[in-house]
């Protein structure tokens, strides 16, 4: 079993260092932290600089908590239980541009906010803390218990923790709870057209 995560080619570490376990220790998050981690996130590029992420939250042991956790699918929230704070993570779908006063379909939106939640994962990260993100979790639930308009996707949860000792999981998930490898980069990146299997 290898823990490590050896790049092609010379990059921050920062890249490989985050990873997404499911061992967590449920210590409280404060405020501070936690904002933080959106505050890396507002910071993302996006179309016209429409800024279509909204982030939904509860924290571990507040009254929300039972209200978020039950959004997971079954699997998700055996190990999601005793993560610090969980998050919904939408997408405005329409915007207005600049200069116009009608909203229009926002193409982007999605790809907009994934780089959100990228940075995200990687300010969490680099503050010593883990995310998980999961999309096995009702969206249709989550759109009916925390209000949201239609005019606001829902994309994946996010499970944010401190990691836990991997015995607090089933054996089965032990065996997973590593840093996964990567795709080589020539079956990624093609020059001059299309060029994959
Ligand atoms: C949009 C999205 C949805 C995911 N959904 C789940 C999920 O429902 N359950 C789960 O255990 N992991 C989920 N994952 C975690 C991925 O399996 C994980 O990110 C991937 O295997 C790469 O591993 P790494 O994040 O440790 O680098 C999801 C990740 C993303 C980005």
């Amino acid at each position: 079993m290898s823990l490590t995560r050896t790049p092609e080619h010379s990059i921050h570490p920062l890249f490989t260092d985050r990873w997404s376990p499911r061992a967590f220790t449920g210590e409280p998050i404060d405020d501070v932290t936690l904002l933080s981690f959106f505050e890396a996130a507002r910071w993302a590029p996006s179309a016209y600089n429409a800024q279509p992420w909204r982030f939904v939250y509860a924290k571990n042991g507040t009254e929300n908590w039972p209200r978020f956790i039950g959004l997971l699918s079954e699997f998700n929230r055996t190990w999601a239980q005793n993560a610090s704070a969980l998050v919904v993570l939408l997408s405005k779908t329409h915007f207005v541009p600049p200069g116009k006063t009608d909203a229009i379909p926002a193409t982007t939106h999605a790809f907009d906010t994934g780089a959100a939640w990228a940075n995200l994962a990687l300010q969490a990260s680099l503050a010593g803390w883990h995310t998980h993100a999961v999309g096995g979790y009702d969206k249709e639930k989550a759109r009916e218990i925390l209000g949201v308009p239609a005019d606001y996707a829902l994309q994946a949860a996010i499970v944010i923790g401190k990691r836990g000792d991997k015995s607090l999981l089933s054996p089965n998930l032990q065996e997973r709870e590593q840093p996964s490898q990567r795709r080589p980069l020539n079956e990624l990146v093609a020059e001059g057209g299309f060029a994959f299997a």
